[in-house]
């Protein structure tokens, strides 16, 4: 499979500044007007160098906008819940990620979303998701090291040849707040081992020293002898809120992870889920979730780009 086939800037780990946008169709739109929209943002995108758009679509509107077919394993993300972890399910209906390695480009690119979308649907997320060079999430760890490398990226991350939908990739979005002063009181080899890997130098625990809820043994997970890998492009956001108190005003942060991960098969998503929740048979959960939880969930369809082009002809 040729990496064209996908839709452009998906494997571009240099575009490190993102916009992440989740909508909801409007009950009023009418598809033909929903298409045109997304049709005149991908031609508006298409002529600015280096800015990348993706779009991925729930699977009531892909059902809505393709009737004729539906990759067969396209389902609503549903809530998931383990003791007192859980996992909320806010599925909308289109997805979009702006990126680019050029800031520069994003805030008129989000301009020209904002004026297409706003009369059609209503926005449910609009995240700003910045990484840094050394790609490091706001807990200090780097994010994205057990990403497969190159061509091997191709298999994880789209669904394969004779399949509905080929060429495309199962998507799914959480917003994850951090509870950054619980992780910060944590001494360094304490936060190591709810990750798996050390700090600094970015290296996995081994043997005894690797415990068994940490988040990579929790995420690094295989079924029948194959690995669950997934494709992960997710960022760092930070979000805070002006709330006017008798006192003045008062600032409440909310600052996290972007979670955004693509892979071939929806599956895999979901087992990682639910051996983060400990909803498996060892009922082990995921360390890390004492110190972010996730706020948001959505699994969409992203479309190869043919198959994107021919929807909204
Ligand atoms: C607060 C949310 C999260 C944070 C801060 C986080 C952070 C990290 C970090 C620092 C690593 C180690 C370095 C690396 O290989 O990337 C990692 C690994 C990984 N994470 Fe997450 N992650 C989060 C949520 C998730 C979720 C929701 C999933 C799955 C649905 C997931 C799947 C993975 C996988 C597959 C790995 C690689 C495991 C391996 O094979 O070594 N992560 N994550």
């Amino acid at each position: 499979m040729n990496i064209e086939i996908a839709q452009q800037g998906i494997f571009e780990e240099a575009s490190r500044h993102g916009r992440f946008l989740e909508y909801k169709i409007k009950p009023s739109a009418i598809d033909k007007e929903l298409k045109a929209v997304l049709k005149n943002l991908i031609k508006y995108v298409s002529n600015i160098e280096d800015l990348n758009l993706n779009i991925a679509f729930g699977s009531a509107c892909w059902d809505r906008l393709n009737p004729s077919w539906c990759p067969s394993e396209l389902v609503d993300f549903s809530p998931l819940e383990s003791g007192d972890l859980d996992m909320p399910a806010t599925q909308g209906d289109i997805f979009i990620w702006l990126h680019s390695a050029d800031a520069e480009l994003i805030p008129v690119a989000l301009l020209e979303i904002y004026h297409g979308m706003n009369p059609i649907a209503d926005i449910q997320i609009d995240l700003e998701g910045i990484k840094n060079k050394q790609s490091r999430d706001l807990i200090g760890f780097v994010d994205g090291t057990a990403n497969a490398k190159e061509d091997k990226r191709l298999p994880i991350a789209l669904i394969p040849e004779g399949k509905l939908g080929a060429g495309g990739s199962y998507v799914i979005t959480q917003r994850w707040q951090h509870d950054l002063e619980a992780f910060n009181n944590l001494a360094i080899g304490d936060q190591e081992k709810v990750v798996g890997r050390t700090k600094e130098e970015d290296i996995e625990l081994e043997g005894d020293a690797m415990p068994e809820d940490s988040h990579v043994s929790r995420t690094d997970a295989e079924v029948d002898g194959v690995g669950m890998k997934i494709y992960r492009r997710s960022a760092p956001y930070m979000a805070s809120q002006l709330t006017a108190t008798s006192h003045g005003r008062n600032k409440k942060s909310d600052n996290g992870l972007y979670f955004l991960a693509f892979a071939c098969e929806i599956q895999r998503f979901t087992v990682q889920l639910e051996r983060m929740l400990g909803l498996t048979e060892d009922g082990i959960s995921d360390k890390l979730m004492q110190y972010s939880k996730p706020k948001t969930g959505c699994y969409w369809f992203m479309p190869s780009r043919i198959d994107l082009t021919n929807l909204l002809e």
